[in-house]
């Protein structure tokens, strides 16, 4: 079993919604590994890091990205650092990756102050800069197409992930 098509891109680009429209369209099932995490651990994303930390987190999330992807059919979201790990990677090789992409400015102003989002909690506008020089190039190994969802809606962006299937 493998997912239709799996999104990946920053968190705030909005994969979920976007990801929901595209099941819609397709008549398939959403699955989203930050969704899974949650269930499995009883616990908020934001408990696991403030708990464990990252590295602890992105073990969790190795392992639900790789039951989503080998246990899924339809539409599937990651987490926006899932392809920070190698063997996820190499997992999404072969699959039908859509890249969700957006500009430093929109990130900010999509994510606000990143209340709930441990990893821009000081200086969003430094640390989305940062963490999207880190992971641009990942996003674009894994993807088999970019959608760019700069000044789109919801429904622009999953109009265009659908064409560029
Ligand atoms: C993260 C993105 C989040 C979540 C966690 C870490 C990241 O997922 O997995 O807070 O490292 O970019 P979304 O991209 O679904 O918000």
């Amino acid at each position: 079993m493998s997912p239709v098509l799996v999104l990946v891109g920053p968190m705030g680009v909005g994969k979920s919604t976007v990801g929901h429209l595209l099941a819609e369209r397709l008549g398939v099932g959403y699955r989203d590994t930050d969704d899974d995490i949650v269930a499995a651990e009883g616990r908020t994303i934001a408990d696991i890091f403030v708990d464990e930390g990252e590295p602890a987190f992105r073990a969790i999330e190795k392992r639900a990205v790789h039951s989503a992807v080998t246990g899924h059919d339809g539409v599937l979201a990651l987490g926006g650092g899932a392809v920070l790990d190698a063997d996820t990677r190499a997992l999404l090789a072969g699959q039908r990756v859509v890249y969700l992409s957006m500009d430093v400015e929109e990130a900010v102003r999509r994510t606000g102050l990143g209340v709930a989002r441990p990893l821009l909690a000081v200086n969003p506008r430094k640390q989305w800069r940062e963490l999207m020089e880190a992971r641009r190039h990942l996003y674009e190994e894994v993807a088999t197409a970019v959608v760019p969802t700069d000044g789109r809606t919801p429904e622009e962006v999953a109009e265009a992930a659908l064409d560029a299937l």
